[in-house]
């Protein structure tokens, strides 16, 4: 094969430094692991790679408003503008995702591109079109879409309206939205999600504020308007009735004709006790009750898990019989889990502790460290660690609680800071090939022990907006230079493609590191 020598220069370097730090061989871990049928993927969502904000009579989003009303609140002060600029180039991303031999690709669908202003506004045929568009092209390639429905973003007009999700108006207009999505798009699409981790960005929006609409109270940060006691219960409320309610629809006149499945994905960290004091190992379960159980408890059982109603007591809204029915009827078809990172959890009940960081509404204290030793290594971000068993608890807990559930895990991935130019120190991820090998490997034991997972999905396939981090931290399997908008394959794409196809090219990897070394 010709290569220019500047692309084959850089690939020797590349495999050089592969050789010094050894990441581990794709050849002794493959898909043999895994179960028949398991689909293996990449992730994104709309605002992060989209761009095109303004395009095709898109309305303007949230992140939309807040990126450029709070530019400082972001850490390189970036929006989504452009972004990945996919709007334009998605087939030469489809192309991407088919180079690298995956089975599914999830996205999200962008609300306000399909209902620039929510309900009262028409449907923007643009929008649609261009979902069919990607739709089709992924289907050429034999790639399963599998569409989520909100990531974050919701159109601005409902912000401004009744608030987002504090209000229960949001129920109705999300009712709306995907039943035109189900219409649309439901012929070809069989995995749709109702919710990106609504426990994060519930969080995200309304304890922590750092997220738009910007709402929040001491001691969890100073925003000029907001209840983390209170809000974060209203607005997981209304999203879990919307999403019963979008289930039930699909379920009701759907499903059967279109043959497809639907579920919700939660945020999911592993809590780890910090010591073996029964206090800690009950803050840890108790933490893990207030990040998971908080959405999937009302899902499978009909309400909130007990010590959520204990501790948050009358902040927590009640659901009524006829709601709790509603919720138990329409159960999910799969779950999927976004993992990326363990944490230590530290009683707060019977020692005091601070509580700003967002289990504290749950009494418990997360701290990276024990004695001194951190719990696995670091990533660009300061609150995500290397902890590969993780994954591997993370998914018996929902296995042995949502029993007879099917898991899907819908994120995981590695994140580098992007403070370098050399093109070899960006594009030689040693630290993220571990990491989803790692990882994979837990994984696939955690399915040994009897764990129902079906699919994983690499987050993310090409660097992207990374919400108020902005570009300053990459996640992708492919380095995008911003500037030229250039997709250019790190070492885990290779990787990844080695291990979904078997080998091939890690034997000319080993060939070219050879090479370099003589
Ligand atoms: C979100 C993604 C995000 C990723 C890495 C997840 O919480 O779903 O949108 O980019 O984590 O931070």
């Amino acid at each position: 094969m010709a290569v220019a020598p500047a692309t084959c220069a850089a690939v020797a370097v590349v495999a050089a430094l592969a050789v010094l730090a050894a990441p581990p061989g794709a050849c002794g871990l493959g898909r043999d692991d895994f179960p028949p049928g398991f689909l293996f993927g990449a992730a994104t969502s709309a605002y992060q790679i989209e761009g095109a904000y303004l395009d095709d009579n898109k309305g303007l989003n949230n992140w939309d408003v807040f990126t450029h009303t709070h530019a400082g609140k972001i850490s390189d002060g970036g929006n989504g503008d452009i972004a990945d600029d996919h709007y334009h180039r998605y087939t030469e991303d489809v192309d991407i995702l088919h180079n690298l031999g995956v089975d599914s690709y999830r996205f999200s669908i962008s609300w306000a591109r399909v209902l620039p202003s929510g309900r009262l506004g028409g449907v923007n045929s643009a929008g649609i079109a261009f979902y069919n568009r990607l739709i089709d092209a992924l289907l050429q390639k034999g790639i399963q879409p599998f569409v989520t429905l909100n990531h974050f973003d919701i159109p601005h007009e409902l912000e401004t309206r009744f608030g987002g999700w504090l209000g229960a108006a949001i129920q109705e207009e999300f009712v709306y939205y995907s039943d035109i999505c189900f219409r649309a798009f439901g012929d070809r699409v069989r995995f749709w999600t109702t919710f990106n981790e609504p426990n994060l960005f519930t969080r995200f929006q309304f304890v922590l504020g750092v997220y738009p609409p910007n709402h929040c109270s001491p001691p969890f940060g100073n925003c000029s308007s907001g209840d983390s006691g209170r809000e974060p219960y209203i607005a997981s409320h209304n999203i879990l009735l919307s999403h019963a309610a979008a289930v039930h629809n699909y379920k009701a006149n759907y499903q059967a004709k279109q043959g497809g499945s639907i579920g919700i994905v939660i945020a999911m960290k592993w809590y780890e006790p910090l010591t073996n004091t029964t206090e800690d190992v009950r803050a840890a379960r108790r933490a893990q009750s207030f990040e998971v159980d908080w959405f999937l408890d009302p899902i499978f059982f009909g309400d909130y898990p007990r010590d959520m109603r204990e501790i948050i007591s009358s902040n927590l809204p009640k659901f009524t019989p006829q709601e709790k029915k509603l919720l138990q009827m329409n159960k999910v078809d799969f779950i999927g889990i976004n993992h990326y990172t363990s944490i230590y959890a530290k009683d707060c009940i019977y020692s005091p502790c601070k509580l700003d960081t967002y289990e504290g509404n749950a009494l418990v204290y997360t701290t990276a460290r024990r004695n001194g030793k951190q719990i696995g290594g670091s990533t660009a971000f300061d609150t995500y660690f290397v902890v590969p068993k993780g994954i591997e608890s993370a998914v018996m807990y929902v296995h042995d609680r949502y029993k007879n559930t099917a898991i899907y895990i819908t994120e995981n991935g590695y994140s580098q800071h992007s403070d370098t130019n050399i093109k070899e120190l960006i594009i030689n991820d040693v630290e993220r090939v571990n990491y989803l090998h790692d990882y994979l490997s837990y994984l696939s034991s955690a399915i040994r022990k009897g764990a129902d997972v079906r699919g994983y999905f690499v987050w993310s396939i090409v660097d992207n907006f990374e919400w108020t981090f902005g570009y300053t931290v990459k996640f992708g399997l492919y380095h995008v230079d911003f500037d030229t908008q250039e997709r250019i394959p790190r070492m885990s794409a290779t990787w990844y493609k080695d291990f979904l196809t078997g080998c091939r090219q890690a034997d000319g990897l080993q060939v070219q590191s050879r090479r370099a070394d003589s």
